[in-house]
């Protein structure tokens, strides 16, 4: 769906007219990125770490999508924040993850754990550009030499 300019959004997303094409351009607006995970960590359930994480990611239709952690009595069962990002993404169209951003409760960068340094490759791959505590990297540095679905036989 084309976004019109004005729209609010992390995502800055101007449509292009030119030529006629509904073009998007995702430059991330990173404080407004910053924000939407700080404010997702508002519906975490974390009765057991005490940590309320808050994801968010611009998505290269331009929109943005949210996650938050959900423990389980169960410690292993728990879902970071990162699973519900995942999820929302698919549940809204789809698409592939530009930018992402993750948030504890208190404001302070989280970086994502292993597991979902995986699930973000999945879905944004090398490009995908992650906020961390030194400044805004890619995912190549985030999980160098990934393991993805390119080394999975065809
Ligand atoms: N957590 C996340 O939500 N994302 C991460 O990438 C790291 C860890 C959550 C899982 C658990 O609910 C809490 O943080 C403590 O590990």
């Amino acid at each position: 769906m084309p976004v019109v300019p004005g729209d609010e959004g992390a995502g800055v997303p101007p449509a292009c007219a030119a030529n006629g094409v509904d073009a998007v351009v995702t430059t991330p607006d990173w404080d407004a990125l910053r924000a939407a995970a700080l404010e997702a960590t508002a519906h975490a359930y974390a009765p057991y770490s005490g940590l309320h994480v808050g994801a968010a990611a611009l998505v290269d239709d331009g929109r943005v999508v949210t996650g938050c952690n959900v423990e389980n009595a169960s410690y292993g069962l728990g879902l970071c924040a990162e699973c519900g990002l995942v999820s929302a993404l698919h549940d809204s169209g789809g698409g592939r993850l530009v930018a992402f951003a993750c948030r504890a409760g208190d404001g302070s960068v989280l970086m994502p754990c292993g597991r979902c340094r995986q699930l973000l490759w999945e879905h944004g791959g090398a490009e995908l550009l992650v906020d961390t505590a030194s400044g805004v990297r890619p995912m190549t540095e985030v999980l160098p030499d990934a393991f993805g679905p390119q080394d999975l036989p065809t």
